[in-house]
């Protein structure tokens, strides 16, 4: 390296810092233009006055399902048409229960003097504002978390002209929804797909180039992670690569980054479960982990009701067993409390990866 490739300390290698943001949309999407036509065409109908159709969109994380879900909500600012169609997106992680899910939408909705409402009060207030409009896209990310979805139920009656996006890790989530839900839903699907190697590289050089100057990454470098993060089958972790190897490379004052960089951006995020980890993991051990992880510090007969609420179908002898097994994995601690029959009620804390990609 020659004396003129180090970095002033005003200087820096990143373009724009926000394009690396977790929240971040960008305007393109590569790879994902047809899953974005046919959320399109489930929302037009409403441009005339008709119904839409609604979608559950599937697929493990970490493939754009929100992001280009939340992109062509975004682009229909850009048509008169859908000027009087409300867009509302809730995240059921969140807003895990009716009553959240209706304040959120309240929120959105701009109406106010909502917090001292009843469920009932709140349900009307919200239809009778969505009865406004002339069509309603209601977004609901991450409904697999959701603890309840009567809130979809009350729509579903008072809502004709609507399309309804469901999205979802869980690819059985009709199970997890009630009949009447379902048979009023009438859902398409739409699957993502896992990205090829050669999608990852494209994707990850795209936002690279959002996101650093020109020339401050050599070829061997970007290719060395696009591979890396390929490995891990989940855009976030790629991104997240791309943010610390430019800041360990601003650590050094380098005005490029090399393949050193990568390497230990790479050890980095290495305390990170990788999606093949994820994978070996059954659907019992994720959906029994999900529920310690959101209700950590609970005793083990709290945990299995949320389980059994959760859709969990075993019995409690079984979710004891899978408890053992996530604490074997070191996912979870257990602490008996000295209570509940023979002493074997057991308080959950919940330790997950080292690291969580947010945390970056
Ligand atoms: N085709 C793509 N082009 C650009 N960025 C993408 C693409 N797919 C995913 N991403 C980015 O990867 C990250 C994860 O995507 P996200 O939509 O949150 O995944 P999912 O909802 O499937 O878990 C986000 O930061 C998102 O912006
Ligand atoms: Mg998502």
């Amino acid at each position: 390296m020659s004396s003129f490739d180090f970095l002033g300390s005003e200087q820096t290698i990143f373009s724009n810092p926000d394009a690396l943001d977790p929240d971040f949309i960008p305007k393109l999407l590569p790879h994902r233009e047809n899953e974005q036509q046919f959320v399109a065409t489930a929302i037009k109908p409403l441009f005339h006055g008709r119904t839409g159709i609604s979608l559950i969109v599937s697929g493990p994380s970490g493939i754009g399902k929100t992001v280009s879900v939340k992109r062509v909500v975004m682009d229909l600012e850009e048509h008169e048409e859908a000027d009087n169609i409300a867009k509302l997106n809730i995240n059921c992680w969140k807003a895990n229960t009716t009553y959240k899910v209706l304040s959120e939408i309240a929120t959105q909705l701009g109406l106010r003097f909502i917090q001292n409402l009843k469920t009932n009060e709140l349900i009307n207030k919200v239809i009778s504002r969505l009865e406004q409009y002339d069509g309603v896209v209601i977004v609901l990310d991450e409904i697999d978390k959701a603890d309840d979805t009567d809130f979809l139920y009350h729509i579903l009656e008072n809502i004709k002209k609507r399309t309804i996006i469901l999205l979802t890790n869980e690819p059985n989530i009709n199970a997890q929804l009630d009949y009447r839900i379902i048979s009023r839903l009438t859902p398409e699907t739409l699957e993502f797909k896992e990205y090829t190697a050669s999608e990852t590289f494209d994707i990850l050089k795209e936002r690279l180039k959002y996101a650093f100057y020109q020339d401050t990454w050599s070829s061997e470098a970007f290719a060395e992670l696009s591979k890396v993060a390929s490995g891990y089958k989940d855009i976030r972790v790629g991104i997240t690569l791309l943010k610390i190897t430019g800041e360990l490379a601003e650590q050094d004052s380098s005005k490029k980054v090399t393949l050193e960089h990568v390497k230990e951006a790479t050890k980095r995020v290495s305390t990170l479960k990788p999606a093949a980890v994820n994978k070996t993991f059954k659907d019992e051990e994720k959906l029994v982990l999900d529920i310690c992880e959101r209700s950590s510090g609970k005793t083990t007969g709290e945990l299995f009701k949320k389980y059994s609420k959760a859709g969990g179908e075993k019995s409690e002898k079984t979710f004891k067993r899978t408890l053992d097994s996530l604490k074997r994995k070191g996912l979870i601690k257990l602490k008996p409390t000295g209570e509940g029959f023979q002493g074997r009620s057991s308080i959950i804390e919940y330790l997950g990866p080292e690291k969580k990609i947010t945390d970056f």
